[in-house]
């Protein structure tokens, strides 16, 4: 219908390039805007005190004590950044069978959100729900003696973890396990609570993706999972029709946004979100999409300016924000730019 508006008469009356060939109209023109609001970075903490850890299969990523974190937010701040999500790297002695750990008021999370708060009370903070980082087998869940992640019984966890983190002060819990029904518990939950504020930011439609493999080094759930799928509560990576009916659910149950992982491989999912619902959805640029990027920019083949394409490329589908291990390089391309 747009190009029935326009198409009056051909070239050489219509010449696209005039436009473009003006530096101040080709800037003004530019139909999408992305700038350092829009972007959510996902951060890995990790127990102690002034301490890092690099990960090697994300370069340029590194784990962090809750100190350095809070010393490091003033830069990322003064980038522009203002949202942060929490992934912790929980010791293994914490580690169980049902994942008790994630909900300990005086855990890593907890007490990290405390300590960002009192740091930079103005920075939005997202926590993790799933219990992958704390269970003994990596999945995000409670399993039963077949291995098999049982939902009703995960849920109940779910919500004990998320009414510890908000009781601690998140901005916004942030669900990742994808079991039915965790929406809607957690939402009673925080009312009853009088948590009325907490948002819930669901990850509606997360498929089993093998781009997950870098993050999950990260936290280090990878030796525990050993290999074993998670394909029997995240969704198939054929299917739009169900990532639909999840988000029709999650805002149904509660949710005040959505997203969308992996991305940019899912970026006909996240407009077809948008466009069908209209409430706020994100993307998360998982950590294989970083390291594929990382790696290509540190051999020379591709220029770091290919990741603020990545990242319009969800704008331009619709995304309200991104979440993306890079956004420092990417607040700090953007204020380089004209
Ligand atoms: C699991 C979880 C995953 C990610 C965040 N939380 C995926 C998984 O291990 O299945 C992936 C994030 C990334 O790859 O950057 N609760």
């Amino acid at each position: 219908m747009a190009i029935q508006r326009v198409m009056t008469r051909q070239f050489p009356a219509t010449r696209l390039r005039r436009t473009r060939s003006n530096a101040v109209l080709n800037h003004m023109l530019c139909e999408t805007q992305l700038s350092a609001a829009h972007l959510i970075y996902p951060v890995f903490i990790i127990a102690g005190s002034n301490a890092t850890q690099a990960v090697p299969s994300m370069p340029g990523v590194e784990r962090m004590t809750a100190d350095v974190l809070v010393e490091r937010m003033h830069a990322w701040l003064a980038l522009g950044l203002r949202c942060f999500a929490l992934f912790p790297v929980i010791d293994l002695a914490h580690k169980s069978l049902d994942g008790r750990e994630a909900w300990n008021d005086n855990g890593l999370v907890a007490t990290t959100i405390k300590l960002m708060k009192q740091h930079h009370p103005d920075a939005c903070i997202i926590s993790d729900v799933a219990l992958d980082p704390y269970t003994t087998h990596g999945q995000d869940g409670i399993v039963d003696a077949n291995h098999y992640v049982v939902n009703d019984l995960t849920v109940d966890a779910l919500v004990k973890q998320a009414l510890c983190h908000a009781r601690a002060g998140a901005d916004i819990v942030a669900p990742s396990d994808m079991m039915d029904g965790r929406i809607g518990c957690i939402r009673n939950a925080l009312e009853q609570a009088g948590l009325v504020n907490t948002c819930i930011m669901s990850y509606a439609a997360k498929y089993a993706s093998a781009y997950y493999g870098p993050f999950r080094d990260a936290v280090g759930s990878a030796a525990q999972l050993k290999g074993a799928s998670k394909s029997s509560y995240q969704m198939h990576p054929g299917n739009i029709n169900e990532a639909l009916h999840e988000v029709a659910m999650d805002i149904h149950e509660g949710a005040d946004m959505v997203i969308v992982k992996p991305g940019m491989p899912y970026l006909d999912v996240a407009k077809a979100v948008k466009d069908q619902f209209g409430v706020p959805t994100f993307a998360y640029q998982v950590s294989g999409e970083y390291s594929m990027h990382q790696a290509a920019i540190s051999a020379g083949w591709l220029d770091e300016k290919v990741i603020l394409e990545s990242l319009l490329a969800f704008r331009r589908a619709g995304c309200d924000g991104i979440w993306t291990y890079f956004a420092p390089q990417a607040a700090a391309l953007l204020k380089q730019r004209p």
